[in-house]
């Protein structure tokens, strides 16, 4: 239940700076009355703008601060839910927005809009309930009639307090968005994740499938060089026999050469001496004179001489091709030697050439045993391992999330149905549109209405009537019209009431018997506004010879421009 206890206002509109306060649940009616222009319906403008930053009428917001003080403009309303008690203030010039609960203020929220919300919430009513609810005026007013479907819907759910399931709906919505958008991100996380492990699983099938040929390889080049050592070892072997085979003592060059030398002296010795000898002879056979003394030398000297030498000439002669020969002998040996000692001298190069070739073979089958166990868990075999146990833990990951989210999604699912339009609140408006088709009816047939009234479940009326089948409501008079709206308005407080919705004390009708009612439904309406509990009814007009029929007398007029309140009973 909102019980509206005081609104007070001041350089609002007509109002002057020393301000107008009306007590809204003290009297259970009053008639607010006064010249045209005093000030009556000012009261409406200054709730509406109080509780929803929206006047009744068509005004905007500058030119709601008193043309004369033009500034403070100040409207305060008091309320109370629930046993606690609301203060509402707001202002132009200077701008303020600020509501209270049991004294103390609501602390303000970021957003201006989102303040406003948490006041309404409180309230439970927004601005089209409250128009449709507690007030029903003759400036501006739309009736129930004049408005779409969809309006009707907002105020009927309002009404039965169902608009819970409109808001969870739009929650929902936006949760369920969140819900998509966080499912197709987990699915497009997990392609790239698939991809990125089946790009992993490729490398490691490389790195195993490179390894395997690898060590084939290293094992192969291992026999081969194996082999070629044991080839090199046996070529050693047979060179060191070769040179077993022809071993020669080092002296025997040595000797040879010598030998060779002498012989060679020796014969040339030899070739010398003859040479001297044939000389001696032939100076013997050619000369007279002896070649050192000059004296004649005689024949038979000579022929002593050429004899003794010719003898040893010819014993030289023997002597010669002995010596040659054994010189020539030497020769011969020598160069056996010197072949056999360069035999000797190439079998030792290629021994060393063939040590070191073993030194190198040897030197590569180690080699090439230590890379055969060095294995697969290289780096880049643990990289991808490390890396596709990461991969895999996030795919179970996302799945985990992926089936978590279609779940979410399809328990959304549900919920929107059970929160759309045709779900939860259809059932709840089924049940209580024949109570709100009821009293409608039964409101109508008190103001005398010949037409009944009926909304079905989309909330289109039909209003039948004898003879007027095809009417609408435009069809109708105003002051039909106008029993329409008050049945209407009648019966949205009594379901309000019995729902303890946007139940309510206070009822404000503006002139709503001044024109189109005629009298009978006139005094008909005050009827029912006198059987109305609980209820604070004022009711705006400027005429005021129904007086009697309300507790409360309230008179507005104008002084100095201003409008002030004269007097109650
Ligand atoms: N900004 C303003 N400053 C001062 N006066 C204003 C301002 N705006 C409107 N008014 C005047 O306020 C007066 C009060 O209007 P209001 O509608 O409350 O009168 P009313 O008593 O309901 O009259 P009626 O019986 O004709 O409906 C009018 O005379 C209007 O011209
Ligand atoms: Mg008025």
């Amino acid at each position: 239940m909102i019980t509206f206890k005081k609104i007070t206002y001041k350089n609002f509109l007509s109002t002057g700076n020393n301000g107008n306060t009306i007590y809204l649940n003290r009297t259970p009616s009053a008639l607010i009355s006064g010249a045209n222009g005093s000030g009556k319906s000012t009261i409406l403008d200054a709730l509406c703008f109080a509780i929803f930053n929206k006047p009744y009428r068509n005004i905007n917001k500058p030119q709601l601060v008193n043309s004369v003080n033009e500034k403070n403009c100040m409207v305060e309303v008091e309320f109370e839910v629930n046993k606690t008690t609301y203060k509402v203030e707001r202002g132009i010039k200077p701008n303020k927005f600020n509501f209270y609960r049991n004294g103390d203020l609501v602390p303000q929220d970021a957003s201006v809009k989102d303040y406003q919300q948490k006041l309404e919430d409180i309230l439970g009513l927004n601005y089209r309930a409250f128009t449709q609810i507690v007030i029903l005026g003759s400036a501006r007013y739309q009736s129930f009639m004049d408005i779409a479907t969809w309006e009707r819907r907002e105020i009927i759910e309002e009404i039965l307090d169902i608009t819970v399931f409109s808001r969870m709906n739009t929650v929902l919505k936006s949760k369920q968005e969140i819900a998509k958008s966080m499912l197709d991100e987990d699915e497009k996380q997990l392609a790239i994740y698939e991809t990125m492990l089946n790009a992993q699983k490729a490398i490691i099938s490389n790195i195993n499938k490179r390894s395997k040929e690898s060590t084939e390889k290293i094992q192969e080049e291992i026999v081969k060089t194996n082999g070629e050592i044991s080839l090199t070892r046996q070529r050693i072997a047979e060179i060191d026999s070769d040179m077993t085979a022809i071993h020669q003592p080092d002296s025997l060059l040595k000797n040879l050469r010598e030998a060779v030398n002498s012989g060679k002296t020796k014969v040339r010795e030899l070739a010398r001496i003859h040479k001297e000898k044939q000389d001696r002879i032939s100076f013997y056979e050619v000369e007279t004179d002896c070649d050192v003394c000059g004296q004649e030398i005689s024949e038979d000297f000579k022929a002593d001489k050429i004899k003794i030498i010719a003898e040893d000439k010819a014993k030289l002669e023997e002597a010669v091709p002995i010596v040659r020969e054994r010189h020539e002998k030497s020769i011969g040996e020598l160069e056996a030697a010197e072949k056999v000692a360069s035999q000797i001298q190439d079998l030792k190069i290629k021994k060393v050439e063939e040590n070191n070739n073993l030194q190198t073979l040897e030197n590569y089958s180690m080699t090439l045993t230590k890379n055969l166990t060095i294995d697969n868990s290289d780096s880049d075999m643990q990289k991808a391992r490390d890396e596709s146990f990461y991969l895999e833990k996030g795919i179970t990951n996302y799945n985990k999330c992926i089936i978590q989210g279609k779940e979410q999604l399809h328990y959304y699912e549900a919920c929107k149905i059970l929160l759309k339009d045709t779900g939860i609140k259809a059932k709840i408006i089924k049940q209580y549109l024949p109570a709100i088709n009821k009293l409608v009816n039964q409101y109508l047939e008190k103001m005398g209405a010949t037409y009944s009234f009926h909304l079905d479940e989309s909330f289109n009326e039909e209003i039948k009537s004898r003879y007027r089948d095809n009417f609408s409501y435009a069809s109708f008079s105003e002051g039909e019209k106008m029993r329409i709206d008050l049945a209407l308005m009648f019966t949205w407080r009594e379901i309000a009431k019995l729902k303890n919705s946007v139940n309510t004390n206070l009822l404000i009708m503006d002139e709503v018997g001044d024109s189109s009612l005629d009298a009978e439904a006139t005094e008909t309406l005050w009827d029912i506004i006198g059987d109305m509990q609980d209820v604070n009814v004022f009711v705006i007009s400027h005429k005021a010879n129904n007086a009697d029929r309300f507790r409360t007398f309230i008179e507005f007029y104008k002084h100095d421009n201003f409008s002030k309140i004269k007097d109650s009973k």
